[in-house]
């Protein structure tokens, strides 16, 4: 059996690395394609190596553009790689532009796609990932569910049920795996940081797009500062914001890194006392990892991280942030807070993952 990867941007790195180290445990054909989406070293390269990723066998090289530009290069580039190795299966990942281009290329040639990370809904079209989840979702013939939410969406959508697979969480594989080696980093001491600190990251165009939003956010973080000492890890898009838009950076309090990679991320999201974002993955990680977390979205396609989890939405407002924060607070000095673990995030995802395809050869 030959599966071909595609990934292209740093959510994906730690979904595709437990799915190629089961493959290669299993003797599989496997190629590794990375679009080029993220490019820079800080989101790309370091994330890769902490992952211990293999070098990607193709890079289309395809950088930032449009959604359309980078949608239509990475199409452009990937139909000679699907033609030159013919594989079994090509396996997508998670929602990101990437994740719709390979799909739309691999289904127009007849080639089966598998959807790691199938049926995630926000019911946001303004997002672009919902849009990506559900051209991508249409399209393959093997969707792999992170949980039951998911199974439901997808059968609302008219999915037949012999497609749809619960596999569980992979990235969940990545983070039981790799834990220990963000432990000993010792990450907040590298930091300076001794007692309670919040780690934040935001990046979503629903954020840092407008100014007036991008700086309620910014000030929220000052707020937070006065608290706690805060870790704010800036994506390039939110660093460009901040510039254009000539907002004030955050005061002293509050520590403006670079992106960091996956072990230094996990190994401050660990001991946080709380984070601040706007990512898909650190709301699922905080779950795990039992950390509260506070979304600044209106919606999420994660809902078990909400009902089961560590998770709650917050509007992107200073005053929306410092009442959520009060309120976790509240509940971690008054010991309400009790962190739970949905089904099938245990480490294990990747297996099935794998088991599945050779199920249906
Ligand atoms: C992408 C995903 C998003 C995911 C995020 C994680 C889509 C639609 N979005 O958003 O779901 O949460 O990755 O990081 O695929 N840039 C750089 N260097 C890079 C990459 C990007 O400077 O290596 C800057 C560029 O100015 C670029 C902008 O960030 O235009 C946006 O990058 P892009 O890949 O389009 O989307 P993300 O915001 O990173």
């Amino acid at each position: 059996m030959k599966l071909l990867h595609v990934v292209g941007a740093r959510p994906n790195f730690m979904k595709v690395g437990p799915v190629l180290r089961v493959g290669r445990s299993a003797g599989l054909d496997q190629v590794l394609v990375h679009t080029g989406q993220h490019y820079d070293a800080s989101m790309s390269d370091a994330s890769c190596r902490d992952l211990e990723l293999p070098a990607p066998d193709i890079n289309l090289e395809v950088g930032s553009g449009t959604h359309a530009e980078q949608t239509a290069r990475i199409m452009l580039g990937f139909e000679p790689v699907i033609l030159e190795n013919r594989p079994d299966w090509v396996l997508v990942y998670g929602d990101v532009n990437s994740t719709v281009a390979a799909t739309l290329v691999a289904a127009k040639l007849g080639v089966r796609v598998a959807h790691v990370e199938a049926g995630l809904r926000s019911r946001d079209r303004s997002m672009p990932e919902e849009i990506n989840r559900i051209v991508t979702d249409q399209l393959a013939s093997l969707l792999l569910t992170p949980s039951r939410d998911a199974d439901k969406n997808l059968l609302a959508e008219g999915i037949s049920s012999d497609q749809i697979r619960l596999v569980g969480n992979v990235m969940v594989d990545s983070l039981l795996r790799l834990r220990g080696k963000a432990t000993v980093l010792d990450m907040p001491a590298r930091l300076g940081l001794s007692g309670p600190y919040a780690f934040v990251t935001l990046h979503r165009p629903s954020n840092v797009d407008r100014p007036e939003t991008l700086d309620q956010l910014l000030r929220a973080l000052e707020d937070l500062g006065e608290r706690m000492p805060v870790v704010f890890a800036a994506h390039p898009r939110t660093r460009r914001c901040i510039a254009d838009f000539h907002l004030a950076a955050p005061n002293g309090s509050v520590l403006v890194t670079e992106p960091l990679g996956y072990l230094e991320t996990v190994g401050l999201v660990e001991h946080a006392c709380l984070v601040l974002t706007d990512s898909g993955g650190l709301q699922e990680e905080t779950t795990v990892l039992g950390v509260p977390c506070l979304t600044a979205r209106a919606n999420t396609e994660r809902p078990v991280t909400i009902t089961e989890g560590t998770n709650r939405l917050v509007a992107s407002t200073r005053a929306a942030i410092r009442e959520a924060v009060d309120e976790v607070l509240r509940e971690r000095q008054e010991g309400r807070f009790r962190p739970g673990r949905p089904e099938g995030w245990d480490g294990k995802a990747a297996e099935r993952i794998v088991a599945e395809l050779g199920s249906r050869r």
